[in-house]
């Protein structure tokens, strides 16, 4: 049954100009307003009815990273409700970064053009580093520019968990107690999973989650205990087919090829020199590289085949569960699935687009009356 959600507009007058770097920022409150306003969103799309919430304003969309859903629905929910948005044509590669410019002058820059961020950057923290060049330049502006966070390096992924949280109501009801959901593959660095673990807690779901994964790619404790910290049940396994039987939720995760040497220079850097991979000079970082890439791409292939969530797979699932994934896949859930009614992954898709309307509606002061 889907959720009927009735927030108010108080809550989300909370979100107004903020900078939205983690999920931790979030009440159960501001998630029913935020949720109750992404359903109406999702009428007005369908009914091709849209209020124009967004008219003159400016967003700017800066990815590091390679991005299909998170910079299409960002670039689609601004231009529903009649916001423009801006781009260095080609992304960051075309713009002033490869003279080495700083993420700070960027920011700084892109910041004077526009009312608001979608930051997305391969290293952890950049997200907080992009909100206080953002702040840094408050003062010589009329208003400030949120900075959101569009995933950063193995960190979060907020806007992400926002709209996977809004999915499972949307298939469950607002209130998802007792339900058990699954996570699988890469936990150790997946930022989606990092953020949806928390936000269950945040919201006081009482649901139990099982993280599956092999043990190179465990959930970091960080996140285990952030969540048991808050009476949330974790159990951890690698074992799926034991597992999959009690879920009525999975939400698959593929393995990210691209942290793994990045990973790899940093362990092979503490273990030769005792010291942080950046702080080592250009001779020894080249050193170690060549290793580093071996590891890399072996570790890479031991892990790749771990999980497939096929039929086979699936025919030990309960037939009430559904299955996401934030996508992009590789092989861990075959196309042949997409079929199957538990097939969610696609839902979760367009409810991309609904929630970061709502998002951008409310941080920029654009509520609708
Ligand atoms: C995810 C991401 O970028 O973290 N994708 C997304 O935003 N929907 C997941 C991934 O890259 O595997």
């Amino acid at each position: 049954m889907a959720a009927v959600y009735s927030g108010t507009d108080a809550a989300l007058k909370s979100l107004t100009y903020q900078h939205i770097l983690s999920v931790e920022q979030f009440t159960p409150d501001v998630l029913e307003a935020l949720f109750a306003l992404a359903q109406s969103m999702d009428r007005q799309v369908a009914f091709g009815r849209i209020d124009q919430l967004l008219a003159s304003k400016v967003v700017a969309n800066v990815f590091y990273e390679a991005s299909t859903r998170t910079d299409l629905s960002f670039q689609s929910a601004t231009q529903r409700l009649g916001g423009r948005v801006i781009s260095t044509a080609g992304g960051v590669h075309y713009s002033s970064v490869t003279k080495g410019e700083s993420l700070h002058d960027t920011i700084k820059t892109i910041a004077c053009y526009s009312d608001a961020i979608v930051l997305r950057h391969p290293t952890r923290g950049s997200a907080r580093e992009a909100a206080a060049a953002s702040d840094a330049l408050r003062l010589a502006m009329h208003s400030p520019t949120p900075i959101i966070n569009a995933g950063d390096g193995t960190g979060e992924h907020p806007t992400q968990a926002l709209l996977d949280l809004y999915t499972i109501k949307d298939r469950f009801g607002e209130n998802i107690d007792g339900l058990t959901i699954g996570f699988l593959g890469d936990l150790r660095n997946g930022r989606t999973v990092h953020s949806l673990i928390k936000l269950l807690a945040i919201d006081h779901c009482h649901v139990k989650v099982v993280c599956v994964a092999p043990e190179s790619l465990t959930m970091p404790s960080e996140y285990v205990e952030f969540a048991r910290s808050r009476q949330m049940p974790v159990e951890e396994t690698d074992d799926l087919q034991a597992a999959i039987g009690q879920m009525d939720v999975l939400y698959v995760t593929r393995v990210q090829r691209e942290r793994f040497v990045a990973q790899q220079l940093d362990d092979l850097s503490a273990s030769v020199y005792g010291m942080p991979y950046d702080s080592l000079d250009s001779p020894r970082k080249d050193a170690l590289r060549p290793l580093a890439e071996l590891n890399a791409a072996q570790e890479y292939l031991s892990a790749r085949d771990a999980y497939v969530v096929d039929p086979m797979m699936l025919s030990q699932a309960r037939k009430e569960m559904i299955l996401l994934h934030p996508l992009p896949r590789v092989n861990e859930i075959p196309e042949e699935v997409d079929t199957d009614d538990r097939a969610y992954y696609f839902r979760q898709v367009q409810n991309c687009l609904y929630i970061r309307m709502a998002l951008l509606a409310a941080v920029l002061d654009c509520l609708p009356l």
